[in-house]
């Protein structure tokens, strides 16, 4: 079916929608697909009901502007395949429904055509999707950009990173099977082809207290279950762990070491594969499953009363593994575990009682883990680093994409520490959100020259002080109540608190509370009132918290990875430590400052129920978190001025046909178009302005309008467009009829007056003539240097065309000598002097001329004696030859053998006859068929015999070559009917010549020689 240009198809079943703003048409059915289009924009209600009815529809995704709203549909909705990925690359963000694909192309499009880096954060409740968010985006990526083999292999590490920091840092929580326990920031590199070319993963605040603490209905870090499940027993064994999650204590406290939406065995083998993949060594995985067995052991440590009332191990076994796996030293373990040291390098050390051994074994238990999970972490890092080295052509021409996936607000019965960093983090990006936001809509107005309009929303600039500002805030209080001489407590630490925080709207606690709060605030309790809503946090343990655990033993570890991770420094060093306050407060600025220097995306994932379940939409749980993510007060502030904004073209290109100034097409400015547009649909002054670039409308109510007509005009504009259509072909028809009858007429007319010189009634012709002998030239040049064809020119273009045939023939020939090989250059300088001497001369040349010379006619047949006797003289060409005696002619067989500088004449292996080239004088052949040659030497010098009549099937072969060696060229003899020849003592000898059927030799009248030579090509 093919549908108007304004349909699109999607959906995976066929399923057609309208789109783009067609949506908007629709609205009754399925909502806005954008937030900015409802026109009642304060209401809480109508934003969750277009949610709802959007997610009846399955349809799960709705922009906010350029922010886009994920509602978790808990099942697959067959919308992430290839297909669709296709579908949403290099599409317009608004020509398309909603889609995180969306999000993913219009950042990597912006990235590489703004060359600027981006970063696209994704934020939600647990279990509300963000991590799958960021899975998709990451396979988008994978999928659609460009890459090479090197490439493919960092792309499946970016890939593989994911099954591995997700067995060691996810869990099975309450809210979500896999939730993940830490904090990611993702940076993907891409060089200037667009391609991934590296990646950096940040890690921030992994949940340690679950390592040793899992609430019911919840488990421990996968990574354990999966070790348990999946291991082979030998690796169990030599771990001293056994297949059974029930056996530790640190895997039941949630009651639930089975689920059955996981499935622990197969998940191991992943993370393995993905751990060779990423490029882990073997020795590497065995360090990091000693740490992991060794948690299971030390879950298992378990303390009694000696005999002194001290508190002591009772399970040794546990402390032989653990000794084992850590790599330290047995004893001194035990002594960690059992005793505190009282001063930093630890000479005196002084009994634990029962509940503090506990706690330092589980201190222990959570750094250990915690220290192994950065360096997994690191080591992930370094396998996705860029290497500068294979790709030195890109460096520092390479963008980035940065993904942020991090834990949404938090609020429980009884909020710890960790939901504060957790909060206290959602307030700064909050902040960074409407600093951003704000700023880009300002710089929007900016850029169209329309006059910005302050927006009012509320700045949570004022919690974030509260929690981080120097000497005042809420951690600069917590560091020195750690660092204080004395031992700090709990309560004191909230009096401290009261006593600098104390009138803080944003900061209240049970003695500060009057009337009905007080009741809600717990006396151990303090409560903030974040930007999203109140929290009370206890302060139990807090301090606690912050308190550094007993590492000396650690840091003498075997094993490689704790060695890297525990520094001996840290124990050493008179220096304490910074609170893990204040470490998390410096990371989360370091992100802040990485996130401002990238253009923002977001992502803003909710939750529809609490049961996981698909299709159930709870309107109170999604209505906290709309209020959580802080999505009315985006909506506000990007509604504040206008709520719909296009660029001029699509705006007019869209409604055009609504005006009869700007139908069919208008010709003029496309501002100007605009404006006669929105004046004839009567806009008022106040509905809308006009950018730059861009129309900006105010409500969405004069949009709708406008979309209203649009729809009601299709019918005629069907019909009109038909009509116009119609028209529009059989009038082009008629033009091309017209213009063809046109050419026709000149053509004869100018063939008539052809041979005139140039005029008005020839021009066309003429013309016709050059342009029609060029183009054959063109297409059809001459292919070779043989190829002597050539078009006949019109007479106009004679000189021309000599011209051009003469440039071809060069250009040829340069070519054709340019690939000649020098064997081949060699073979057509002997055939140049061949032709020179015996061209229109010797019957038999023309014959000779295909044949190649060859560089000798015998081979390798050369007397091996004979050639001991030439010694230095190499024999360059030898041919066997028939020697007639000068008297008698008796015909003898021999070889004639040319060296640099002389020839000889060799019967087997005797030298018969040596001619030196300097004493040859000439060379004489006849003018026929036959191969007879003589040798004209000297007969007065005594060394050389006389003259040598010869006769070869090669002569001219042979004659050439000697002809060149001895520099003879010109003394070559071509008789027609004898030749005379010295015999000895001044008498001579002749060679008569005829022609006749066939060669004979014979000894004719007077003594001569008879040769008969075939004739050929009669002459
Ligand atoms: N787009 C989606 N399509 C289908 N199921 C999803 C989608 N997003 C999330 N889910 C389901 O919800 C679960 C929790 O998602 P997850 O991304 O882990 O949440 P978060 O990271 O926000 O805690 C996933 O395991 C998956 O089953
Ligand atoms: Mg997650």
């Amino acid at each position: 079916m093919s549908l108007p240009p304004h349909w699109k198809e999607v959906g995976g079943e066929g399923r057609v929608h309208r789109v783009m703003e067609s949506t908007l048409t629709a609205r009754d059915r399925v909502g806005v697909q954008d937030f900015v289009l409802l026109e009642n924009y304060t209401s809480e209600a109508a934003f969750i009901e277009n949610l709802r009815r959007r997610f009846g529809e399955k349809l799960i995704y709705t922009y906010i502007g350029s922010v886009l709203v994920s509602v978790n549909p808990y099942k697959d909705l067959e919308i992430y395949s290839k297909a669709h990925m296709e579908r949403y690359r290099g599409v317009s963000f608004y020509e398309i429904s909603p889609h995180i694909y969306a999000v993913s192309d219009n950042t990597y499009r912006a990235m590489r055509t703004e060359r600027r880096d981006q970063c696209i954060l994704i934020s939600g409740e647990s279990g509300a999707g963000k991590t799958e968010a960021s899975k998709k985006i990451l396979q988008y990526y994978a999928t659609t950009c460009p890459v090479t083999d090197h490439m493919s292999t960092i792309r499946d590490r970016l890939l593989q990173s994911n099954p591995v920091l997700e067995a060691f840092g996810n869990a099975k929580t309450l809210r979500n099977d896999n939730s993940s326990r830490f904090g990611k920031y993702m940076d993907v590199q891409f060089d200037f082809r667009g391609a991934p070319i590296g990646g950096h993963i940040l890690n921030y605040l992994l949940e340690k207290s679950r390592v040793v603490h899992q609430n019911h209905g919840e488990r421990n870090f996968h990574i354990f279950y999966q070790l348990l499940e999946g291991g082979e027993q030998d690796q169990l064994s030599k771990l001293g762990l056994e297949r059974n999650a029930q056996k530790y204590h640190y895997l039941v406290k949630g009651c639930c070491p089975r689920v059955s939406s996981i499935n622990d065995k197969s998940d191991w083998k992943t993370v393995r594969k993905a751990l060779t993949v990423i490029g882990f060594h073997e020795e590497e995985v065995e360090d990091l499953l000693n740490i992991i067995a060794s948690v299971l052991h030390l879950g298992n440590t378990q303390f009694g009363e000696g005999e002194d009332g001290e508190t002591q191990i009772t399970t040794e076994p546990q402390l032989t593994y653990l000794s084992k796996l850590l790599g330290v030293d047995g004893p001194a373990l035990r002594e960690a575990l059992t005793h505190k040291k009282l001063t930093a390098k630890g000479e005196e050390v002084s009994p634990l009682s029962f509940e503090q051994a506990v706690a330092a074994r589980d201190a222990l238990a959570k750094a250990v883990y915690g220290r192994a999970f950065t360096w997994l972490v690191a080591k992930i890092n370094q396998s996705l680093a860029f290497k500068d080295e294979v790709y030195n052509s890109s460096k520092g021409s390479s963008s980035v994409i940065g993904l942020l996936d991090i834990y949404g607000f938090e609020v429980f019965q009884h909020n710890s520490f960790e939901q504060f960093c957790i909060n206290y983090c959602n307030e700064k990006l909050q902040q960074l959100f409407i600093k951003l936001t704000l700023k880009s809509e300002q710089e929007e107005y900016e850029a169209e020259g329309i006059t910005w309009e302050p927006v009012k929303y509320f700045d949570n600039k004022i919690i974030c002080d509260l929690v981080e500002e120097k000497h005042k805030g809420f951690i600069s209080i917590l560091d020195e109540e750690c660092l204080r001489p004395g031992e700090p407590s709990d309560i004191s630490f909230l009096e401290k608190l009261e006593d600098t925080l104390g009138g803080h709207a944003h900061f209240v606690t049970h003695k500060l509370a009057n009337g009905k709060t007080r009741k809600a605030v717990g006396r151990e309790e303090f409560r903030l009132i974040h930007y999203a809503g109140e929290v009370n946090y206890t302060v139990n343990g807090e301090l606690a918290n912050q308190s550094v655990n007993s590492r000396t033993v650690i840091c003498q570890s075997d094993n490689q990875i704790l060695s890297q991770c525990f520094h001996r420094e840290e124990v050493t060093t008179q220096k304490r430590p910074e609170t893990a306050a204040t470490q998390f407060k410096n990371s989360l600025a370091k992100l802040i400052e990485i996130l401002m220097s990238k253009e923002p995306s977001y992502v803003r994932c909710i939750k529809p129920n609490d049961a996981k379940q698909s299709g159930r939409f709870d309107e109170a749980l999604v209505r906290h978190q709309v209020k959580y993510l802080g999505l009315m007060e985006n909506l506000r502030v990007r509604r504040a001025g206008f709520a719909y904004r296009r660029r001029y073209e699509a705006f007019l290109q869209r409604y055009k046909s609504l005006c009869p100034g700007t139908w069919p097409n208008w010709q003029g400015r496309l501002a100007d178009g605009v404006a006669t547009l929105v004046q004839h649909l009567g806009y008022k002054p106040e509905e809308y302005k006009l950018g730059k670039t861009k129309i900006f409308i105010r409500f969405p109510k004069t949009l709708f309008t406008t979309e209203d007509a649009l729809e009601a005009r299709r019918p005629a504009l069907g019909c009109l467009v038909w009509g116009e259509l119609i028209g529009m072909k059989s009038r082009r028809k008629a033009r091309r009829r017209r213009h063809a009858a046109e050419i026709i007429r000149k053509f004869i007319k100018g063939f008539i007056y052809r041979h005139y010189e140039r005029c008005p009634e020839n021009e066309y012709f003429l013309d016709h003539q050059r342009f029609s002998f060029l183009m054959t030239l063109v297409r059809n040049p001459p292919k070779s240097v043989l190829d002597k064809s050539w078009p006949v020119p019109p007479p106009s273009l004679t000189e021309a065309s000599e011209h051009l045939c003469r440039l071809c023939m060069q250009n040829m020939m340069r070519a054709y000598c340019r690939r000649i090989q020098p064997e081949w250059k060699k073979q057509m300088e002997q055939k140049v002097v061949a032709s020179q001497i015996f061209q229109d001369q010797k019957d038999s040349y023309p014959q000779s001329v295909p044949k190649l010379f060859v560089a000798s006619r015998l081979g390798r047949e050369f007397n091996l004696k004979v050639i001991q006797t030439l010694g230095n003289d190499k024999v360059k060409y030898g041919v066997a030859v028939t020697k007639y005696d000068r008297r008698g002619y008796k015909a003898r067989p021999r070889q004639l053998l040319l060296t640099s500088s002389f020839a000889v004449l060799v019967a087997e292996a005797k030298l018969k006859q040596r001619i030196d080239y300097a004493a040859l004088r000439s060379i004489s052949v006849s003018s026929l068929t036959d191969g007879f040659m003589v040798l004209h030497v000297p007969s007065e010098d005594n060394k050389q015999k006389s003259d040598v009549v010869l006769q070869c099937d090669h002569v001219i072969e042979v004659v050439t070559k000697l002809a060149t060696m001895a520099d003879k060229k010109n003394k070559v003899n071509i008789s027609q009917d004898s030749i005379k020849f010295a015999v000895a003592r001044g008498k001579e000898g002749v060679i008569d010549f005829t022609s006749g059927s066939e060669l004979k030799v014979a000894k004719g009248k007077k003594g001569h020689l008879l040769v008969t030579a075939p004739q050929l090509n009669p002459r």
